[in-house]
């Protein structure tokens, strides 16, 4: 198989699509939300094929999963030899080799020179899990701080945190009752209606002179956790000045920082973590998506003394899969070895660039902003910057149907998230789509 571009040979979705997405449709969960009527059969690097023989580019690699590109050929072949020597034990009563090898790795490339511990999971929403019961366990305080607009999963205890849209938390509430929140530093649309800089990064007062002197006290405050750049809630990159400050504070009260890179971890802003681009180093971090390239898997990573509870206090029956710790050792080695990290801060750079040209161009872009290849565009109907939440969705189905696979985040974005191994031609071939799509919308 190999795919040279997208290729539309019928309107997706096409007739066999369209018998299989009725029969998901009656017999599947009604709360996934399907952003394309695409039903995927094959796919390799950046290109996905759907069952009518219509290929797609991706541009949003599953929510910033595939890193390596889909079915990377060196991660197949370590999980097959894997295979065929150990598939699974349980790793809660038994020991396995691959689990060691990769905490090694990870210990190597995650933010901190000191020593770590590492907890597996199998996915997002788990390692944050594992991430609000270690803080939790540890200092034995009773609340957790979380920022408005942020996503961390939608299992309750990280539902408890997510408040990036209300359809999460409806009919749910009351949620896990420790969350108390602090307005993310989302400077496009200040919550106070300031601007950056001379706002003194006033969402970092109102935690210290509001939430800590009026609402919870930061002695009984166990942690404060936040994305590095906000993910769902739009690709929000906070102001240099943000983390040293909110480090800081944390320092001050002896409150422990967890940082979700779910989606930023892996090379996906232009370095390893997030994190490194803000001389970041959280108490506990937590990872998946790109972390196996597509199996389920994800990690809670922490200072080791920070992990220090006891046997059977928190453990999973097929969590750190040898097989899929086969497929994550070999993602970072390729990552490290063809340099992934510093492509996708070259050719995020470069799109970029053209997206502000793009912006100058087509009034309805609000906004451009993001770290590497994690690209957030925002699209607004005025100078008021009313949210043209209708145009990006549009926008999402007519660029499905010429062969780009877009993803909304926020109320009216579009996150580009191509998998990390994409070329300039590539990258340039979705640019033109994308544009097309603009023009014939605007
Ligand atoms: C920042 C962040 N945290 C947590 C999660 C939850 O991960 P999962 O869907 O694997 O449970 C996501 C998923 O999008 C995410 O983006």
């Amino acid at each position: 198989m190999k795919y040279t571009g997208p290729r539309i040979v019928t309107p997706p979705p096409g007739p066999k699509a369209r018998t299989l997405i009725e029969e998901d449709i009656r017999m599947l969960s009604p709360s996934l939300t399907r952003s394309s009527p695409l039903v995927g059969e094959k796919a390799e690097g950046v290109f996905v094929e759907d069952v009518d023989g219509n290929v797609f580019l991706d541009f949003g690699s599953g929510i910033a999963v595939t890193a390596l590109g889909h079915r990377h050929p060196e991660v197949i072949a370590s999980m097959k030899a894997q295979m065929d020597k150990l598939i699974f034990i349980n790793s809660l009563d038994y020991y396995t080799i691959p689990q060691v090898d990769y905490a090694k790795m990870l210990f190597e490339v995650t933010p901190g020179d000191f020593e770590k511990r590492v907890f597996y999971t199998n996915s997002g929403s788990e390692a944050v899990e594992t991430a609000i019961k270690m803080a939790k366990w540890h200092n034995r305080k009773m609340y957790g701080i979380g920022f408005i607009n942020g996503f961390h999963g939608r299992t309750l205890a990280a539902l408890s945190f997510t408040t990036n849209s209300l359809t999460a938390r409806r009919g749910f509430q009351p949620l896990y009752p420790i969350g108390q929140f602090t307005p993310y530093p989302h400077c496009y649309r200040c919550l106070f209606d300031k601007t950056y800089p001379s706002c003194d990064m006033h969402c970092l007062n109102y935690l210290t002179d509001v939430v800590f002197k009026k609402i919870v006290p930061p002695d009984e405050t166990s942690f404060i956790m936040l994305e590095a750049v906000q993910g769902a809630g739009g690709y929000i990159v906070p102001p240099k000045e943000f983390f040293p400050r909110l480090s800081q504070i944390c320092r001050q009260h002896n409150i422990l920082l967890i940082v979700d890179e779910v989606q930023t971890g892996f090379g996906r802003t232009g370095k390893m973590f997030a994190c490194d681009h803000f001389g970041l180093e959280p108490d506990i971090i937590a990872l998946s998506k790109a972390i196996a390239n597509g199996f389920p898997c994800g990690a809670a990573v922490s200072r080791s003394e920070v992990m220090d509870w006891v046997d059977a206090a928190h453990e999973g029956t097929l969590n750190g899969n040898p097989v899929i710790m086969e497929g994550a050792k070999t993602v970072l080695t390729v990552m490290q070895r063809d340099n992934l990290p510093a492509h996708a801060e070259k050719l995020g750079a470069y799109l970029k660039d053209h997206l502000a040209f793009l912006m100058e161009k087509y009034p309805i872009i609000g906004d451009v902003r993001g770290l590497g290849l994690m690209i957030g565009v925002e699209f607004i109907k005025d100078a008021k910057k009313t949210p043209a939440v209708d145009f990006r969705n549009q926008l999402i189905d007519l660029a499905f149907q010429k062969g780009l696979m877009l993803l909304g985040a926020g109320e009216s974005s579009i996150r580009l998230a191509p998998p990390l191994i994409i070329t300039k031609e590539q990258l340039d071939t979705g640019l033109s789509i994308l544009e097309d799509c603009i023009k014939e919308l605007s």
